[in-house]
């Protein structure tokens, strides 16, 4: 079962401090978020989550960092500058500005009134002066996809690597849209962040390709909680494909306000390399290139009989902000105890908890308690999982509430018991059963480095 509204995890959002409006104490900034202290774990390990399956599980991938600030010149021969826009619409009666695909009925969506004017292309990507001198002349982009860096660096990473075909470049990282309608909580924003993946493949092998890698990002979010029955796979239709596509998949998710885009799996061709290459003519390109004087390099690549040719690319892309909200909206879950009683618990993976394990202390501020909290908690750290938390705030039934509304997997108890008997031992009990389980502290390391191995 999903959760029943948005209303809902955004309250837990701000309540636990996962998510929070940008700029909130002067009224926030429209279209952008700040993660919290639980929100910036939990995206944080989505994103390691990611790059392990893409660059430390597999052999044919690369990683790269790149800037977020963009030549002008790579989003004009991206073909961005020309064609990365969205329809937009005015309502002259309450001024009200729409993306033209979401007005229904011809209405304004805000107050109604059919007004409007014809709709026409509005650029969704930021300008930026780069320099001290504001004449309009020295100017970049933000990125509006981290794509772009990937492939104006493809040369640099295959001579630095000697990669051969197939083979991919990852990168995580920001991008802006100055989005018409921001909308959806963290859904539609206009600071992002993707996870991206090119994956370039010799010509005519990209439609195989393309169908491995549907499989494989499906795969993946399943590991990450989604059940299959909330994810669908939409076929974009050929007349609304992105300007460098020639085929693309949206893996779709059970969002709190309907069935939408979380990655997009899209078959770019050569069009982007293409596009960035010098002596565009020799180079038997398939697409319709930008002709390009300002490049000083041909982007391809010796393929198995020493011949050169541009990839061709397939890309799953998918959205970090709308991972965390699928994921969250996944694991929230409202659960009747029973007698009046009920609970709230994030049955994140364990993988994707901000927070794995919590020592409690049965009594707040007993100095012995205490000293044998921090002593467990520094041990466990050693074991690398992640973040292990320490209350002290001595009301145990608050503590596990707390806990399992931000998906803690466990949370340990030392009580008396623990520093008055021998062999020690504290109370783990498990978020999901609520079962409570002694063990002892000596085994106490092992059976968390089993647990969270599984
Ligand atoms: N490089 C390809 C590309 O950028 P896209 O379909 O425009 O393709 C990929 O974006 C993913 O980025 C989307 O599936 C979505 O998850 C995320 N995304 C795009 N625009 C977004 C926005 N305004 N707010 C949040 N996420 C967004």
């Amino acid at each position: 079962m999903v959760a029943k509204s948005m209303e809902q995890l955004v309250s837990l959002c701000k309540r636990r401090g996962f998510i929070f409006q940008n700029s909130d104490i002067y009224g926030g900034l429209q279209g952008v978020y700040d993660y919290g202290p639980l929100g910036v774990e939990l995206k944080n390990n989505l994103k390691a989550a990611w790059w392990r399956s893409m660059v430390y599980e597999r052999d044919d991938i690369e990683g790269l960092d790149s800037a977020i600030l963009t030549n002008q010149k790579v989003l004009h021969y991206s073909g961005h500058e020309d064609t990365f826009s969205d329809p937009m619409t005015d309502c002259r009666k309450c001024k009200g500005r729409f993306r033209a695909d979401h007005i229904k009925d011809g209405k304004c969506p805000n107050c109604g009134s059919v007004d409007l004017t014809d709709p026409r292309p509005f650029n969704l990507m930021f300008k930026t002066n780069i320099g001290p001198v504001d004449d309009g002349a020295n100017f970049g982009y933000l990125r509006p996809e981290t794509a772009q860096a990937i492939f104006t660096q493809f040369k640099n990473v295959v001579d630095s690597t000697s990669r051969k075909l197939p083979f991919g470049i990852a990168q995580i990282g920001k991008s802006f849209r100055n989005e018409i309608t921001p909308r959806n909580f963290i859904f539609r924003v206009r600071e992002f962040e993707q996870a991206e993946l090119e994956y370039f493949v010799a010509p005519g092998e990209d439609e195989k390709w393309h169908e491995i890698w549907k499989e494989e990002r499906v795969k993946w979010w399943e590991n990450q909680g989604l059940k299959r029955e909330n994810i669908n796979i939409y076929t974009t239709p050929k007349n609304d494909l992105a300007h460098y596509a020639k085929a693309c998949y949206d893996i779709e998710y059970q969002f709190p306000h309907g069935m939408e885009e979380l990655e997009g799996i899209a078959n770019r061709t050569d069009y982007d390399l293409g596009n960035h290459t010098k002596a565009q003519d020799e180079m038997n390109l398939t697409s319709n290139c930008h002709k390009n004087p300002d490049s000083t390099q041909k982007l391809c690549i010796s393929d198995d009989n020493n011949k050169w040719v541009i990839p061709f690319v397939i890309e799953p892309s998918m959205g970090v902000d709308r991972g965390v909200l699928a994921v969250m909206t996944e694991a929230y879950t409202e659960e009747d105890l029973g007698e009046g009683n009920s609970r709230i618990v994030l049955k994140l993976k364990k993988h994707l908890a901000p927070i794995k394990v919590a020592v409690i202390p049965l009594k707040k501020n007993n100095e012995q308690i205490m000293s044998k909290c921090k002593e467990i908690k520094n041990n466990l750290l050693k074991l690398g999982i992640g973040r292990v938390a320490l209350e002290n705030t001595g009301n145990i039934g608050k503590a596990y509430r707390r806990h399992d509304e931000v998906g803690t997997p466990l949370c340990i108890t030392v009580d008396f018991e623990t520093i008055e008997q021998y062999p020690e031992s504290v109370t783990i009990r498990d978020r999901d059963t609520m079962k409570q389980t002694r063990v002892n502290v000596a085994d106490l390391k092992d059976y968390l480095r089993n647990y969270f191995a599984e």
